[in-house]
């Protein structure tokens, strides 16, 4: 993209879904760039495949508007929409060779078969796939016909792109490979993307901004480094990687520096908007505790505690560590260090702008 200002694309406007009693989504605003990688992202049932079928067409909402280039389409039929699907599902067509199934989109518009013997030969160099035309889905590995099943998306050269869990069937080391390529194609044809997905770890890797959603209703909306270092709900703190969750109460404010009581522990955060004397969460990550003798910080939060547990788990090592108070924390470290054994005295350090202060209690009961 050489634009400079973020075009708005797609706007989703306080979208809802019911399914009889069910409220699968509970409007749901969002705005997609021109060339943006949003991705939704939440746990089963939240509502994410319910939204993308919204914009796809396949699905009327109960109420709210779907805008495209600010005009209002929530009421186009889908094969009207500039917009094409990948689902999880490769739904390739089994008695069609790969080039024909690339090429049904094309031939049910009437192009020519120069033009799309043309065009399905670039779509399969998109997906790096040269030479498979001839080939059929059962003579495919699942990564291979998930390419073919983008590649007969692309051909159409749709402007949005939706996909629903399209690595979700493949097996790790695969979907991580897919996961790059997509990410390279996504770069490569400009195409918008709105992705889902429940894999955080996929959302972070890919996206331009994630969308956390829960309960039909997005929650945070960021960069992948806004919603993984800046949680604003405990959701979302817990949702998002791992973390250790906190409950304390807020003892002294000084601008968006906080002081909270934890046990009997005195816990250094950084802020925005505490009020002293009020419950509130704090999130820490694993990885961001270090485990030392001799960090001599003024402003550092200093534990002693105790090894419960060591786990060894390749890329890192997991402790679990009890502090006093009988607070037990989760600290991890990369793999390669040796860490201390079960029942030895150890210190915990963490800097205060490592220490997310939020909101108490669980979220708000759905409406
Ligand atoms: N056609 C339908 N009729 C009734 N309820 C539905 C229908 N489709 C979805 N739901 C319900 O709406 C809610 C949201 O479903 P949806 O498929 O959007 O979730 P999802 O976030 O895609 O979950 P998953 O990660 O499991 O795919 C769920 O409670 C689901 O049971
Ligand atoms: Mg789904």
């Amino acid at each position: 993209m050489t634009d400079h200002a973020p075009l708005e694309h797609l706007r989703l406007q306080a979208l809802w879904k019911s399914f009889g009693d069910v409220k699968a989504v509970r409007g749901i605003d969002l705005s997609v760039s021109r060339g943006e990688f949003l991705t939704l992202l939440g746990p089963s049932g939240c509502g994410k495949t319910t939204t993308l079928r919204m914009v796809a067409g396949f699905e009327p909402p109960t109420s709210g508007t779907i805008l495209l280039h600010g005009k209002d389409i929530t009421n186009e039929p889908p094969n009207s929409r500039p917009i094409n699907t990948v689902f999880q599902h490769y739904a390739l067509f089994p008695h069609l060779s790969v080039e024909e199934n690339i090429a049904f989109g094309l031939r049910m518009r009437g192009v020519p078969a120069t033009e799309r013997q043309r065009q399905v030969t670039d779509a399969l160099r998109a997906v790096a796939l040269p030479g498979f035309e001839r080939r059929h889905p059962r003579q495919l590995s699942g990564g291979q016909q998930q390419r073919v099943a983008l590649a007969r998306a692309l051909v159409n050269r749709p402007e949005i792109l939706l996909l629903d869990e399209p690595l979700g069937a493949l097996d790790l080391k695969l979907r991580r490979q897919m996961q790059l390529e997509l990410r390279a194609l996504h770069r490569e044809v400009g195409i918008s993307f709105l992705y889902v997905t429940h894999d955080q770890e996929e959302a972070l890797a890919m996206s331009d901004r994630v969308a956390v959603m829960n309960a039909g209703r997005i929650e945070q909306i960021g960069s992948p480094r806004e919603i993984y270092e800046q949680p604003i709900s405990r959701f979302v703190a817990d949702f998002i990687g791992e973390t250790n969750l906190l409950e304390g109460r807020v003892v002294r404010v000084d601008g968006t520096r906080v002081q909270v009581k934890l046990g009997p522990h005195i816990l250094h955060a950084l802020g925005e908007g505490c009020v002293t004397g009020t419950q509130v969460a704090l999130s820490i990550r694993p990885e961001r505790w270090t485990l030392t003798e001799g960090v001599r910080d003024a402003d550092m939060n200093r534990f002693s505690g105790r090894v419960r547990e060591s786990v060894y788990a390749g890329s890192v090592l997991r402790q679990v560590v009890e502090l006093e108070g009988g607070i037990t924390v989760v600290a991890t470290r990369p793999g390669n260090l040796a860490g201390e054994p079960a029942g030895s005295a150890v210190t915990l350090t963490i800097i205060p702008s490592d220490v997310v202060v939020l909101p108490a209690g669980p979220p708000d009961p759905p409406a």
